[in-house]
């Protein structure tokens, strides 16, 4: 007998609107126990999901970009560029990048609005991540950027601390998504705005190319360029897992925030949220 759990690998083209029908109460179980929490498709009890996060993402990290750029045949790029441009910033302004890894937003920032001055600091749970991050920011000549460590729920900065808070592809790997969202709320000054850029799974035309491509061809690059399927096939698990763009507007609505919207992009496979405190 198949189990329910293995549905996905071998139905990849299976719609994921109708999992929850056929998941029945496990799958909501899921969803509303806070003693369990999603890690992709599977349940993990909720105090070891951010070990298990810090883990993934220490194993992969030598290889992050370059999957990055196959993975994405080359599209982050483009989507970082844009993201980096959407912020208009101003000079002086002080500039989080949570959830930075190895650095594209903020080296980005630091290199291409340096006239503005910014402030530019990374945060991340994942060591190894930084690593590579303040390698690649050195090489580039970029000795501005502040690295903490530290974990998007509780972080290590006081109230009203920065103008913006950047958030590229890091919030769906983050546990309590709602503690996060109030701590970035904490450490925003008043009128100080978050933009959160995020996968989405998309509707209409393009779901079934997207389906295949994610949950059969993107697992096989993990394989064979970073040497870890499992943590590639987590992160196309994940996409399905987070909240959908309304979802994550009242979510930051209730941490906080006080204006929010997001436009979606590519075919609808990203989506850019922002939120604004008072
Ligand atoms: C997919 S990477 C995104 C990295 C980078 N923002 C980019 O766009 O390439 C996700 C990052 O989120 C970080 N992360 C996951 N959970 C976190 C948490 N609770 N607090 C801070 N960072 C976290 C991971 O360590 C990882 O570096």
């Amino acid at each position: 007998m198949l189990s329910k759990e293995f549905l996905p690998y071998f139905f990849p083209m299976l719609s994921y609107d109708i999992m929850p029908q056929l998941y029945g109460p496990v799958y909501m179980q899921y969803k509303d126990n806070s003693d369990y929490v999603d890690f992709g498709f599977k349940s993990v009890k909720t105090s070891l999901k951010t070990g298990l996060v810090n883990e993934l993402f220490s194993k992969v990290s030598n290889q992050y970009d370059v999957m990055n750029d196959v993975m994405s045949l080359g599209l982050h790029r483009c989507w970082k560029k844009i993201f980096v441009d959407k912020l208009s910033l101003k000079p002086n302004m002080k500039i989080l990048d949570l959830a930075g890894g190895t650095g594209d937003i903020a080296i980005r920032i630091a290199s291409k609005k340096a006239y503005l001055n910014p402030s530019v600091t990374v945060c991340d749970l994942t060591y190894e991540m930084m690593k590579q991050g303040k390698r690649k920011a050195i090489n580039r000549g970029i000795i501005t950027i502040n690295w903490h460590g530290g974990n998007a729920e509780k972080l290590p900065y006081k109230d009203k601390t920065f103008d913006v808070v950047t958030i590229a592809f890091g919030l769906r790997n983050i546990t309590n998504k709602n503690q996060a969202l109030k701590e970035i709320a904490r450490i925003l000054k008043p009128g100080g705005r978050l933009f959160c850029l995020e996968f989405m799974p998309p509707e209409g035309f393009l779901k079934a190319a997207y389906d295949f491509y994610s949950f059969n061809l993107i697992p096989w690059f993990g394989e064979h360029i970073a040497k870890d399927r499992e943590a590639y096939q987590y992160l196309v698990e994940s996409i399905r897992q987070f909240p959908e763009p309304d979802i994550l507007k009242s979510m930051c609505l209730e941490q906080g925030f006080s204006k929010c919207a997001y436009e979606k992009w590519t075919g609808n496979i990203v989506a850019l949220h922002q939120a604004v405190v008072n």
